[in-house]
């Protein structure tokens, strides 16, 4: 069932939902979540299980505010800190050391936690709702603590290894109508939060985002590494959905081409007047146009920008898919490091 995430009584609902640890169907910036109370391990076991996703792949933990950092997470380097007062609320996950024995299920039994504060109103309000800080509530009697929830943790609401969901819409083709989900409008971010992790003395960015190196090194005053970097000193990382070669992957086949490739290639096809069979059967995403297309081609302009091309990227892969076409030819982003967050979920998307 779809709510309206700027009702107020939505959000009361929904948090009731999760102190009695049901799933909640959640909109952040970046994607839809799938949240569970963090700290109810029978709740997060079914996040996994409803994605279908391995239970040693940890989760995100999002929280309202750097308060309910110290909950879940001990020994803070003060990098992170920095971090946390530049970026949050917003898309940016930071991996930091896991208080023992807090949010097991969560983490995936690792002893790292990742998390993050999101942005969007709805988000905010749910998780305010839940640590008791909303103004509506400070005139009621409970005793301190009672019924607390500190975080929810939310993977994107999306099966394993499909394309994340960016409206309440794409949340329910997922899950069904079972599923509680807030509606929150169309994601403004539309991929996945930056993932930095602080447990290793220095940055090391683990999932690129909006939120750039360069921004992260700008505030910590230290080098970001690359994951890459990361496994040359031979240093274990945890298995973790989001980095594994393919991932977010519509159903139809993708393929990453230059523009002089697709040129090509369109032109190949333009050679099919006379076929009965006139539905798109391939689609193509590219900042290039063409001049007469075939008529089995699906054609969807690439804005020039990153920001805007990240916004609509998972919602046009699964429009792709809802027009039955076979084939995705999207023309390779510029090799610029605003197109990282783009360019890495292409990758993931084609393999
Ligand atoms: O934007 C986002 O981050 C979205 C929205 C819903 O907030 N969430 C999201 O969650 O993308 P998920 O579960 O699809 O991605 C979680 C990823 C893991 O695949 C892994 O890469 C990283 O976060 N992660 C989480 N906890 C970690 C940990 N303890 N150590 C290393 N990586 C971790
Ligand atoms: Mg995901």
């Amino acid at each position: 069932m779809i709510l309206p995430g700027s009702d107020t009584n939505s959000i009361a609902v929904s948090a009731d939902g999760i102190r009695a640890g049901r799933l909640l169907g959640l909109p952040t910036e970046t994607v839809y979540g799938l949240a569970a109370d963090a700290d109810n391990d029978t709740a997060v076991a079914q996040i996994f299980v409803a994605k279908g996703r391995p239970a040693d792949h940890p989760l995100i933990v999002h929280v309202a505010d750097a308060s309910a950092v110290d909950h879940y997470a001990t020994d803070i380097p003060d990098f992170a800190r920095a971090l946390m007062t530049a970026f949050w609320p917003g898309p940016l996950t930071l991996i930091l050391p896991r208080r023992p024995g807090v949010a097991n299920a969560a983490a995936g039994g690792n002893p790292t936690i990742g998390l993050r504060c999101p942005s969007h109103p709805v988000a905010q309000a749910l998780l305010k709702h839940l640590l008791g800080t909303e103004p509506s509530q400070a005139n009621q009697a409970q005793p301190a603590g009672a019924g607390r929830v500190w975080g929810v943790a939310a993977p994107s609401a999306n099966q394993f290894g499909r394309v994340s969901p960016t409206t309440a819409a794409h949340v329910q083709g997922e899950f069904g109508d079972d599923l509680l989900i807030l509606d929150g409008g169309a994601c403004s971010v539309g991929i996945e939060s930056s993932i930095i992790d602080c447990t290793r003395g220095q940055p090391v960015l683990l999932r690129p985002g909006a939120i750039t190196p360069e921004q992260v090194q700008a505030v910590c005053g230290m080098k970001v590494l690359q994951k890459e970097e990361l496994s040359a000193q031979d240093l274990p990382a945890p298995k973790a959905s989001g980095t594994l070669e393919s991932h977010y992957a519509p159903q139809a086949t993708v393929r990453l081409m230059t523009a002089a490739d697709l040129q090509t290639a369109l032109q190949l096809l333009g050679k099919d007047a006379g076929q009965a069979d006139l539905r798109p059967s391939i689609a193509v995403y590219s900042r290039a146009t063409f001049k007469k297309l075939s008529a089995h081609v699906l054609y969807r302009r690439m804005p020039l920008d990153a920001a805007s091309t990240a916004q609509q990227l998972f919602a046009t892969l699964r429009d792709f898919d809802a027009q039955g076409v076979k084939l995705i030819w999207i023309e390779t982003p510029p090799d610029d490091p605003l197109w990282d967050g783009v360019r890495d979920r292409l990758q993931r998307a084609a393999c």
